[in-house]
C-alpha cells in the first residue's frame, strides 16, 4: 500500500496525517509553534517556527507509524489563510508573518477602497475588502514599515513557504491565491487593475498553480529536516477551509460546512462564482478545478472557549470536562449572552474595533454558566454567517460538521438549535489536512478526481437535530444577540483609542 501525506500549517500548530491510498486514516502528528500578539488586535507567527513545526511533524508521523519514505506516493499542503509571509531577494524572511485574524490594517482597508475603483474590486476579485486579508498587509507594511517594503521581493502564504522549504519552488495555489484580494477570482491570474493602482509589483506573486497539480519535489535538504526521500512530489493543496470542505465531502453545490477551529466557519459550495454584493461573505475558488464556494467566518469561535478556560485558570482541565459544567445549566444560560469579538470580528461586520463582551451578568451566575454563554455566542455568530449565505441563494437543510469544537456534542446541539439546521457527524473528522491529503492522491494519479475522492472517502454517520424547546429560547436570544453588536459599536470604538 502507498500513503499519501496532508500537512495542514494551521494558527496553533502544524498537523500532519497520514492517509493509506485505499482511503483509511492511519494516523497524524501535530507540532505546536507560537502566537504572538505584540499589540492589542495584532496577531504574528514566524515562518521559520511554520517550517520547523512541519519538517517535525512530518518526521514524527514516519516514525510514529514507522512508515518507509519510499511508501510515500505524495504530499498535499493545507494552511491558514490570508497570513502574509514576506521574503528578500535571497528568499529570507523579512518580518513576522501578519495573520488572518490581525485587524491593524483598518486604515490601510480604506486606503484600498480609495484607490481602488469598487466596480473594479467587485469584478475582479468578487470579496470586500477585509482585515484579515492579505492586500491590506502589503498596503500597512508599505506605510508603516518602509524599510522591510523596500526589501520585499516575494510574497507568499504559510502552506507555499512550507511548499518553498519543501521543493525550492516558489508557487501560490490557487483557493489560497483568492484569499490574497490580488488575483482575479474567475481567471485564476493575478489581478493588474488592482496592482497597478496601488503600485504594488506583480512580480512579488509568484506563478498560480491548480490544487491538485504537482508544485514540485522534496529537495535533499528537504529530505534530511523531514525524513521524506527526495523526489517525493509535493501536491498544491489548497486554503485551510478549501481543504476542509474536500476533506468532509463538501464538494458539492448545495452542501454546507460549520467548521469549529480557533475561527468559525459556515461554507457553502458553489458550481458557479457568485458576485455578493452586500457584506461579509467571502467568495473562494475551491479545491474542486474550476468551482468555487461562499463563506462567513467568525474570528474568534474555539478562542473564545480556550480564551475562558485559560481565564478561568482551567488551562489543565479538558475541553470535554470543562463543557460538562455547562450541560446542566438552561438554554439561555440564565440571561447571560457573550458576543465573541475577542480579536475584533469578519462575518457580518467587518469591525477591528469589535470588542468580546459578557452581558447580562449576574451575581449568581456562575462558571458553567459564563461556558455556557461563551458556546452559544459563538453559536449566534453562525446564525449571522447562515443568514448570509441564506440571502446569498444558499438553499441547504444541514451543515457537516467539523474541527476541535464539533468534538463537543452539546456545541453541536447549540449549534444546530440556534441555526435550525441538521449538523451532520462525518466518519472521519480529521478537517483540512485530510483534504490535503486527498488533493496529494488526485495529484498523483491514485484518486481520478477531487469530488470523487472526497465523496467515496468521506460519509455522513450521524445527525445531530435542532431541539424544539432550545430553539424556541435561541431564537429570542439571537434578537437580543443581533440588537447588542449596534448598541456597543460607539463604545467598541471608544475603548479601542482608550486601551
Ligand atoms: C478564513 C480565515 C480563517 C483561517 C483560519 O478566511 O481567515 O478561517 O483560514 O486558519
Amino acid at each position: 500500500m502507498k500513503y499519501l501525506i496532508g500537512l495542514d500549517v494551521g494558527t496553533s500548530a502544524v498537523k500532519a496525517l497520514l492517509l493509506g491510498s485505499e482511503g483509511a486514516v492511519v494516523g497524524s502528528h501535530t507540532v505546536e509553534y507560537p502566537l504572538y500578539s505584540p499589540q492589542p488586535g495584532w496577531s504574528e507567527q514566524n515562518p521559520e517556527d511554520m517550517w520547523r513545526a512541519s519538517a517535525e511533524a512530518v518526521r514524527g508521523v514516519l516514525a510514529k507509524y514507522s512508515i518507509s519514505p519510499a511508501d510515500v506516493a505524495g504530499l498535499g499542503l493545507s494552511g491558514q489563510m490570508h497570513s502574509s509571509v514576506f521574503l528578500d531577494e535571497q528568499h529570507q524572511v523579512i518580518r513576522p508573518a501578519i495573520l488572518w485574524n490581525d485587524v491593524r490594517t483598518t486604515a490601510q482597508c480604506r486606503t484600498i477602497e480609495a484607490a481602488v475603483d469598487a466596480e473594479v474590486l467587485r469584478e475582479e476579485v468578487c470579496n470586500p475588502v477585509l482585515e484579515g486579508f492579505t492586500l491590506p498587509k502589503v498596503v500597512w507594511l508599505k506605510e508603516n514599515e518602509p524599510e522591510n517594503y523596500a526589501k520585499l521581493r516575494w510574497l507568499v502564504l504559510p502552506k507555499d513557504y512550507v511548499r518553498f522549504r519543501l521543493t525550492g519552488n516558489l508557487a501560490m495555489e490557487v483557493s489560497d491565491a483568492a484569499g490574497m484580494l490580488m488575483m482575479n477570482v474567475r481567471k485564476q491570474v493575478w489581478s493588474r487593475p488592482i496592482l497597478d493602482a496601488l503600485g504594488i509589483a506583480p512580480d512579488i506573486l509568484p506563478p498560480i498553480i491548480g490544487s491538485s497539480e504537482v508544485g514540485g519535489t522534496i529537495t535533499p535538504e528537504a529530505a534530511e529536516a523531514t525524513g521524506l526521500k527526495p523526489g517525493t512530489p509535493v501536491v498544491g493543496g489548497g486554503a485551510d477551509n478549501a481543504c476542509g470542505a474536500v476533506g468532509s465531502g463538501v464538494v458539492v453545490p448545495g452542501r454546507g460546512m460549520v467548521s469549529l477551529g480557533t475561527s468559525g466557519v459556515i461554507l457553502a459550495h458553489l458550481a458557479e462564482p457568485k458576485l455578493i454584493t452586500e457584506g461579509t461573505v467571502h467568495m473562494f475558488n475551491s479545491c474542486v478545478p474550476g468551482e468555487f464556494y461562499m463563506m462567513g467566518v467568525t474570528l474568534s469561535a474555539g478562542l473564545s472557549l480556550s480564551w475562558l478556560r485559560s481565564r478561568l485558570g482551567l488551562e489543565e482541565v479538558p475541553y470535554d470536562v470543562l463543557t460538562k459544567a455547562a450541560e446542566t445549566v438552561p438554554p439561555g444560560s440564565r440571561g447571560l449572552v457573550f458576543l465573541p469579538y475577542l480579536t475584533g470580528e469578519r462575518t457580518p461586520h467587518g469591525d477591528g474595533n469589535a470588542r468580546g463582551s459578557f452581558v447580562g451578568l449576574s451575581a449568581t451566575h456562575d462558571q458553567g454558566e459564563l461556558i455556557r454563554a461563551v458556546m452559544e455566542g459563538v453559536a449566534f455568530a453562525f446564525c449571522d454567517s447562515v443568514e448570509l449565505l441564506r440571502s446569498a441563494g444558499w438553499d441547504g437543510t444541514s451543515l457537516r460538521a467539523l474541527g476541535g469544537g464539533a468534538r463537543s456534542p452539546l456545541w453541536k446541539k447549540i449549534i444546530a438549535s440556534a441555526t435550525g439546521l441538521t449538523l451532520d457527524e462525518i466518519n472521519i473528522d480529521e478537517g483540512p489536512a485530510l483534504g490535503a491529503a486527498i488533493l496529494a492522491g488526485v495529484g498523483t494519479g491514485i484518486y481520478g478526481d477531487v469530488r470523487e475522492a472526497s465523496d467515496a472517502i468521506i460519509k455522513v454517520v450521524r445527525q445531530v437535530e435542532p431541539d424544539e424547546k432550545w430553539q424556541k429560547v435561541y431564537r429570542g436570544l439571537y434578537q437580543v444577540y443581533k440588537d447588542l453588536y449596534p448598541a456597543l459599536k460607539p463604545s467598541f470604538d471608544r475603548l479601542v483609542k482608550l486601551a
